[in-house]
């Protein structure tokens, strides 16, 4: 079966499985970052294990589901609680699969969010960071091999992988509410051990100011999709070598749960100004 087939199954499945039509954002909730989607009001979920050609995601903190409701009215986005890792085995197409499925209903925009150690030292645990851009040291590419031209072009640009336009907003979000919001670049490697302190040194000489498992396969996808993308780390501990501590999921999982309540305002922030903003929205693929 062609991808664009299983594409078309996985979205009608989904889209007979919720009330809510056009789906308009997709937001990924990354480690211990998943309650996000559980204030969504008149939320619709659909486990993954349901949807044709989904995987099934083997992380704790990681629920494996989607959830979809309006975030405003006439505004619905479906939330990825869990998502799926190259490292856990899934090749970079199954990674970003439930992301294009999701583009076949309509989603313009790209909320994609992920637990990451603090590179940078001013990027101390519990700090949200906003994505400026990313290093891609994974290995590998969603895109390799033919490319799919109902998906996107065989060479997208990513200049502006993160959008600016988002990214303004979420500061302005993050001011209006207290919340501090550093920013910095996010180098995606491909795990699942955190990196020697060797590694980490040559991060930061690369341009690194947080490192992580998961997010660049996603936004490489959007991007070649037209999509607008927002990113955004909660920074759970300082990298290796930075501390004298070990690094543990369980310190990951327990960060991510403090900075909970702040991740959620900015979310719900940015989404209700994009909900309000037909104007940004119409701007996407021009
Ligand atoms: N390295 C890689 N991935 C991570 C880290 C880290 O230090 N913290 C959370 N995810």
């Amino acid at each position: 079966m062609s991808l664009h087939e299983q594409l078309s199954e996985a979205s009608a499945f989904i889209k007979n499985a919720t009330r809510h039509k056009a789906i308009r954002a997709v937001v990924v909730l990354g480690s211990g970052l998943g309650e996000f989607a559980d204030t969504l009001p008149g939320a619709d979920v659909i486990e993954y294990a349901k949807i044709p050609h989904f995987q099934t995601s083997t992380v704790q903190g990681h629920a494996g589901r989607l959830v979809i409701g309006e975030i405003a009215p006439g505004f619905p986005i479906a939330c990825m609680q869990g998502r799926f890792h190259f490292y856990e085995g899934h090749g970079m197409p199954q990674v970003v699969f439930p992301l294009r499925a999701l583009r076949q209903l309509g989603a313009d925009f790209l909320l994609v969010t992920n637990a990451a150690g603090g590179i940078q030292p001013e990027l101390t645990p519990g700090s949200l960071m906003l994505i400026e851009d990313h290093l891609n040291l994974m290995g590998d590419n969603p895109l390799k091999g033919a490319n799919h031209d109902f998906l996107g072009p065989r060479f997208p640009d990513m200049s502006e992988a993160y959008n600016s336009s988002l990214r303004e907003i979420a500061c302005s979000v993050a001011s209006e509410n207290g919340i501090e919001l550093k920013s910095g670049v996010y180098a995606g490697i491909s795990g699942p051990m955190y990196e020697t302190p060797a590694e980490i040194r040559m991060l930061r000489t690369l341009g690194a100011d947080a490192v992580g498992m998961s997010t660049v396969p996603e936004v490489i996808a959007a991007n070649h999709m037209g999509m607008k993308t927002l990113g955004i780390s909660c920074i759970t501990n300082q990298a290796a070598g930075l501390s004298p501590y070990k690094l543990s999921h369980q310190e990951v999982m327990e960060t991510a749960e403090h900075a909970k309540q702040r991740f959620v305002t900015l979310i719900q922030g940015t989404l209700l100004r994009l909900a309000a903003q037909p104007v940004l929205s119409s701007q996407v693929n021009s």
